[in-house]
């Protein structure tokens, strides 16, 4: 994602280019992992990053005790769970990413598989789960005194029972909710005149009741419709219109991408630089049709080791394919600050579901999207000494790290004689770009405007490069914290802003202005992470609210 830039001749003090030295290799080191806590008491399900720095992290409250009691002997009383109608323990947390702490959150109604997005009020919203919970509305808004913010819980407020479904943040701020098991239809929080609306696209996608379309991937496109891929098919939906626009070409190769054949999608980065925005989509791993049948039976059988990507505004998109270094289900995809894309967790055999995932991949690979087609564009990472299989998660963290937690694939918390026991650790994994070696020429933000506005409204920031800063490598990403389960990543996405002028003020301090995103389909309105990235080196990502 590097770009050459143009420079506004305006500024008083023009920046003089260092363009000589050589730039550190990208390919150095293999990224780290680290142990931050051996349990934090629940299996990772859902995780969602909130702009004052701490993850939501939720299981569901029918898998039996977690090992984490609830606070002062609060017990959670619910004559309808399956499980245990007086649980003490908590089935969600807060972390916080500075401190490394985290405490119990009360949940009072079944999260299993649900799913959710952040307001552009800084607000999360949950929605659905199973059972007494699978049409509740939960929120969480962020407050500063923690001891006393918690969920709150707006029993059966969707019209319908959302199980496995997916979520996105429209321009206006509402949220679309699309599909669910069984059900083939979409929904608005808040609550839309016209309800419920049938989609049919869902229905067709379902292989009688296999599914392999569960869980599907939603991209918010800059024209403002709506890209939605479930199993090998993917449509265009102009959601104020009810209408589907476009059906793209099937991805090659036959293999469903969506749960129980989990792969994983994102929309890659968007570029203001551009004098057209292309948006392009990404789809990596998945598992065979009758993969899930066979794990049923005991045979676990190779998962997809492809990705596609798809040019979805050309006159006529296709479908351009290529090879993982390894086969992976399960795998999450995350946009790095630098326009890089990680894939992490998963399995190399069989698919999502109880007990029906063999051979963990516990070695991340980055890809580099804009490297020429030519090279060898992924990166194979240091490995986890933990397996991360079904019901793990992982998210970008504001410091440019990744959080990884969780793997349960039995009915209950299971620790004995089984594979993969559950798994209640934390671990981060660091990039290549967190490497030490780096920092002479790692930007570090002083100062920025907190708020930015559309239309290419100017929006400021200083900061630091230690070494010496080579312009034509720099470049300004905001990147939405998302909300991850089952390998989806729900509301990514990344923008690189075009940069209006650069200054220096100061000896290694520099004066930078970017233009806000020209409009809320490119970037909905909320809190968004923003780093200056300097030759592929990631500032720490600094929180800003557009809108
Ligand atoms: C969770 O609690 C169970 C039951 O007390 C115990 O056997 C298990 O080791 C604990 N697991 C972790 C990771 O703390
Ligand atoms: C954000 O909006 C929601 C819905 O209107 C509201 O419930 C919530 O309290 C708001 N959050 C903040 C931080 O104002
Ligand atoms: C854990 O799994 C084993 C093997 O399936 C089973 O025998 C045991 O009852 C399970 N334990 C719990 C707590 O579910």
């Amino acid at each position: 994602m590097i770009k050459f830039l143009l420079f506004s001749l305006s500024f008083s003090h023009v920046f003089s280019i260092v363009a000589s030295q050589a730039l550190p290799s990208y390919s150095g080191r293999n990224g780290e992992w680290q142990l931050l806590h051996e349990s934090v008491g629940i299996s990772a399900m859902h995780m969602q990053l909130l702009h004052n720095n701490k993850v939501i992290i939720f299981d569901r409250t029918d898998f039996g005790p977690s090992n984490l009691s609830l606070p002062n002997g609060i017990c959670r009383v619910d004559s309808s769970d399956t499980m245990l109608q007086t649980d003490c323990t908590a089935h969600s947390i807060l972390y916080d990413i500075v401190t490394n702490g985290f405490r119990p959150l009360m949940i009072q109604t079944d999260t299993w598989c649900s799913s959710g997005a952040v307001l552009p009020n800084g607000t999360l919203v949950q929605t659905g789960g199973y059972n007494d919970g699978d049409r509740n509305i939960r929120s969480f808004t962020p407050c500063n005194d923690d001891e006393y913010c918690n969920w709150i819980e707006f029993p059966q407020s969707l019209i319908r029972r959302r199980w496995y479904a997916s979520n996105q943040v429209l321009p206006d701020g509402r949220i679309i909710i699309v599909g669910g098991r069984r059900q083939f239809n979409y929904e608005f929080y808040p609550s839309s005149w016209n309800g419920v609306i049938f989609l049919d696209f869902l229905m067709e996608t379902n292989d009688q009741g296999l599914e392999n379309n569960l869980y599907p991937f939603l991209h918010l496109l800059p024209d403002g419709n709506l890209f939605i891929f479930a199993n090998t098919r993917s449509i265009l939906l102009d959601y104020n219109q009810n209408m589907v626009l476009k059906e793209f070409p099937k991805i090659p190769g036959d293999d469903p991408r969506n749960y129980p054949s989990s792969g994983s999608s994102v929309l890659l980065p968007l570029d203001e630089n551009d004098a057209i925005i292309e948006p392009e989509i990404m789809v990596c791993g998945g598992a065979p049709r009758d993969s899930f049948i066979q794990a049923m039976q005991g045979i676990f059988i190779r998962a997809t080791s492809t990705c596609g990507r798809l040019k979805v505004s050309v006159p006529n998109p296709s479908w351009t394919m290529e090879d993982m270094p390894m086969a992976r289900v399960m795998g999450d995809m995350i946009l790095l600050p630098t326009g890089d894309v990680l894939i992490i967790n998963g399995a190399e055999l069989g698919t999502a579901g109880w007990e029906l995932g063999r051979g963990p991949v516990t070695r991340p690979i980055i890809y580099r999207p804009s490297d020429d087609v030519s090279n060898w564009r992924f990166s194979v990472m240091s490995p986890s000494p933990r397996p991360r299989m079904y019901h793990s998660s992982a998210i970008l963290l504001t410091d440019g790290r990744i959080l990884v937690s969780g793997s349960n694939p039995h009915v209950y918390y299971n620790f004995t004689n089984v594979e993969y026991p559950t798994d209640l650790s934390m671990e981060s994994f660091s990039p290549p770009y967190l490497s030490p070696e780096y920092d002479p020429i790692r930007p570090r933000i002083l100062s920025a405007d907190e708020k930015m506005g559309y239309g290419g409204k100017l929006f400021w920031l200083s900061f630091q490069v230690q070494a010496y800063l080579t312009v034509n490598v720099l470049s300004v990403t905001i990147v939405a914290p998302s909300f991850a389960t089952h390998s989806f990543s729900m509301n990514q996405r990344m923008v690189l802003l075009k940069i209006a002028g650069v200054t220096d003020i100061a000896p290694s301090t520099y004066n930078l202005v970017v233009a806000g995103p020209s409009t809320a389909e490119i970037a909905p309105p909320g809190y968004y992470m923003l780093f200056v990235v300097h030759a592929h080196v990631p500032s720490y990502g600094r929180w800003v609210k557009i809108g």
